[in-house]
């Protein structure tokens, strides 16, 4: 029985909280390179925490009940259009709620009234990068809608205008830039394809989830970065989280629309029920103003000259860090990032392998697998607090790449890969698919510890994408158990 018979005492609660995350990694110090975002400000924080603790149970709901909740959107939206060129906005919880609001605003502005004489779209489809963030193919899932993927060019890794005009037809509703997208850092040619899609009368996101807050920062502290927001002709709505580079706490995205109609179409409201009227800007109804308040207060604990000098080090940190990779043997950044994300490959060693051994001498490289020509490599965010610890990033990776290179690569058990891309994971059950992942040494029963994780991103990557998937969903089951 997971709920105790009576209450428990505060202490005694928070001292749970803290063996229960006894072994997460750390959220400070910039030794985990993805996930989490640290100005190594404290009193950033601090501000932050209080101020979402006070909008905590504020319910953004109903917007007449709270009007805090409108003055304090207005205000965060109206920073984010200051510094993307305008825009009439929605805060939304994260970046993927921001990309499933805007795939819908164009699924819903697409749609023809009936009696226009055209005939119906058959299949509404969204034009994209194989390198864009996977929320859209989340989008179109839960939409209704085709996510049509175009390769990028694989020296630069960014799409190329012609391949995205080639693959926009009459069905497509939305096409897609990334500034920069996740895996290489790199922007999309936004201004070529935004007149592509133009021309071609759809409307263009830029998915600046990861890019928005951080880019004129660094083009601000000097860093070559192209136009890439709604100043661009053709471009009709951008996405930029604040819990990324904005370094806000989780739980705080904006997107902005170029025309106020399209906003109108992300909007949605319901009087079908003899209950209260539903009026939601979000997909979310009942959601706590706890994050908007956290936004705002690091918005305003940090001001222009904090995000300022935040970017004079996330820039400095970025080109030490690709300076001191390019030194290391056997390594190599894959193309020419222009924002603070950087990832690289290994020639002679494996990046799986490589990874462990960083995560054993206590620092998190995200482990990205091959995918489209792209070869498997390690991802790190470069941000704020980067700077004070890259000489000592640079010397982990340098020893986990020579460990790396001494240990080998991962040798992969006979038939193990065809076995598992052969196995029919409707037909077991999760006790068996957990079973089966122990007896080759990868243990995810409660209690066994962190796996080997260079074992299971070989499997992965040795699998087609759907088989990916579907042991992914598996191993998400058995993990959180009944
Ligand atoms: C470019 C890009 N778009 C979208 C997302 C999705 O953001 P979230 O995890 O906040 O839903 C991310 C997350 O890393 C991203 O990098």
């Amino acid at each position: 029985m997971n709920l105790p018979p009576t209450g428990r005492p505060v202490a005694d609660l928070l001292a749970e909280v803290t063996r229960l995350k006894q072994h997460d990694l750390p959220v400070r110090g910039g030794q985990v390179t993805a996930y989490v975002y640290d100005t190594g400000r404290a009193e950033v924080n601090d501000a932050a925490t209080r101020a979402y603790l006070e909008m905590l149970e504020v319910n953004c709901l109903d917007p007449t009940a709270f009007p805090s909740v409108v003055e304090m959107e207005r205000q965060v939206v109206g920073a984010v259009a200051d510094l993307l060129g305008g825009g009439h906005g929605i805060f939304t919880s994260g970046g993927t709620e921001s990309i499933m609001l805007a795939v819908k605003a164009a699924r819903d502005l697409a749609r023809r009234p009936s009696g226009a004489g055209e005939a119906p779209r058959s299949r509404p489809n969204v034009v994209l990068p194989v390198t864009a963030h996977p929320a859209f193919h989340k989008a179109a899932h839960y939409l209704g809608v085709e996510a049509r993927p175009v390769p990028v060019d694989l020296g630069t890794y960014k799409v190329r205008a012609r391949d995205v005009e080639e693959a926009i037809d009459d069905d497509t509703i939305l096409v897609v830039v990334s500034a920069p997208s996740y895996p290489q850092g790199v922007i999309d040619p936004v201004e070529e394809v935004a007149a592509v899609a133009a021309a071609a009368g759809v409307p263009c996101h830029v998915d600046a989830c990861v890019g928005g807050w951080l880019l004129p920062w660094l083009r601000e502290a000097g860093a070559a970065v192209p136009p890439f927001d709604l100043s661009v002709p053709g471009v009709t709505s951008i996405s930029c989280d604040l819990h990324k580079f904005g370094y806000a706490p989780k739980g705080a995205s904006v997107l902005l629309f170029a025309d106020p109609a399209a906003r109108r179409k992300a909007y949605f409201a319901s009087a079908a029920w003899p209950g209260y009227t539903i009026i939601n800007a979000t997909v979310q109804s009942s959601r706590s103003a706890g994050p908007l308040g956290g936004a705002w207060a690091t918005l305003q604990a940090l001001g222009r000259s904090g995000y300022a000098e935040l970017g004079r080090a996330t820039l400095e940190a970025t080109l030490r860090l690709r300076a001191g990779l390019a030194e290391i043997p056997g390594l190599r950044v894959l193309g020419e990032p222009e924002s603070s994300l950087v990832a690289f490959a290994g020639d002679d060693v494996d990046v799986f392998v490589l990874a462990d051994e960083a995560r054993a001498r206590g620092w998190f490289l995200q482990p990205q697998l091959s995918y489209a020509g792209i070869p498997a490599n390690l991802h790190i965010t470069v941000t704020g607090v980067t700077l004070a610890g890259v000489e000592a990033m640079l010397k982990v990776i340098a020893e986990s790449a020579a460990a790396a290179r001494e240990r080998g690569p991962v040798v992969l058990p006979d038939g193990l890969v065809e076995l598992v891309a052969g196995l029919d994971l409707e037909a077991i059950d999760d006790a068996t698919f957990a079973e089966l992942s122990a007896s080759v040494g990868v243990d995810l029963r409660p209690g066994a510890g962190q796996p080997e994780m260079a074992m299971v991103n070989a499997v992965l990557d040795a699998l087609p994408a759907p088989a990916r998937e579907a042991v992914l969903v598996r191993f998400l089951s058995v993990i959180y158990g009944r």
